[in-house]
């Protein structure tokens, strides 16, 4: 009860997310875990066609996080709006549905296909991943990143939350030009661009050369992100990267985080959901604190 919370004008039970790409479309987690534990799943980044992913290895430990590149691998929207998304509906927490795009008019056909399904709550557009052979990622460039909001606003009902790349010099202009585009919340980071060289066999460690990197190394990044468009803009911010534990859910909270997603870390320790849930329960309570008390304290 004293973590429940209000995002986007709806009830959360507590502000842990489930970010996206971690626990796929949720069976899995909600057989193991339990969807009811979370206030949100994101699901993970469906395009509109299938997508096979990038080639072998595609993840890879390296010093305090992980390497990934998983290459957007989905089964397309059809496959996940008949057989994913049913399963989702029969659970009490909030859907937030990750989509991604080549172009602007793709990214509106995906909105266009999930508008009328009601119990979809949110739209988050992955303006951000470093591992599909595009030039760029949207969010690296302002510009382009106005364009992808401003056109799937255009034409979608849902809450539209815009998921932005750490890659870049300036992550508030970023920021900016997506709010000024009508995003109503953003989430970040995403992963960090980065290599694996195994010298052993003088070879690259993953077969897509490149990855994301996320976990504990991504933290402070992630934090000063978080608190630098706090800072700037009043705007909605899903917090992402290293959490793994409540202490660090509360750095992000005390900048500003409205939400915080659960990512990487849940690979290594499967309780972190409950972990960091009664540790944050746990803290207010000693503190005699509310969430919206410590909530961008710091600020
Ligand atoms: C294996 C893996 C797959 C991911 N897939 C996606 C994805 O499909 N869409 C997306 O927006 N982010 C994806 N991410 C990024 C995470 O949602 C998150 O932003 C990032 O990992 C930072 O959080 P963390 O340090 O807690 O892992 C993925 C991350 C990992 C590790």
């Amino acid at each position: 009860m004293a973590l429940s919370t209000l995002f986007l004008g709806k009830r959360f039970r507590n502000p842990i997310v489930l970010a996206s790409g971690i626990v796929g479309y949720g069976k899995k987690f909600d057989e193991e875990v339990g969807l009811d534990k979370v206030g949100g799943i994101i699901t993970k980044t469906v395009t509109a066609l299938p997508r096979p992913g990038n080639p072998l290895p595609r993840v890879a430990e390296v010093d305090s996080g992980m390497l990934n590149s998983i290459g957007l691998a989905n089964p397309g929207i059809d496959k996940f709006i008949s057989d994913q998304l049913p399963y989702l509906q029969e659970h009490k927490t909030n859907i937030i549905v990750s989509i991604a795009g080549g172009t602007s008019e793709e990214l509106v056909h995906l909105a266009l296909l999930l508008d009328n399904i009601e119990y979809i709550d949110a739209l988050e557009l992955n303006l951000s991943c470093p591992n599909v052979a595009i030039k760029m990622q949207t969010s690296q460039d302002p510009r382009e990143t106005f364009r992808a909001v401003d056109a799937v606003k255009a034409v979608t009902r849902k809450q539209l939350i815009a998921k932005l790349s750490p890659n870049v010099s300036d992550v508030v202009e970023v920021a900016r030009k997506a709010v000024e585009a009508g995003a109503d919340a953003l989430s970040l980071i995403n992963t960090l661009g980065g290599i694996k060289v195994d010298p052993v066999l003088r070879k690259f460690v993953l077969g897509n050369v490149t990855g994301g990197l996320s976990g504990p190394a991504i933290r402070p990044v992630g934090v000063k992100m978080v608190y630098d468009i706090k800072k700037e803009l009043d705007i909605p911010v899903i917090a992402h990267g290293g959490i793994v534990d409540q202490w660090s859910a509360l750095e992000y909270l005390l900048v500003g985080a409205d939400l915080i997603a659960l990512g990487s870390g849940l690979f290594k320790n499967p309780d972190l959901t409950e972990e960091v849930s009664a540790g944050l329960e746990k803290y207010l309570h000693e503190n005699g604190a509310t969430l919206a008390d410590i909530r961008g304290e710091l600020l």
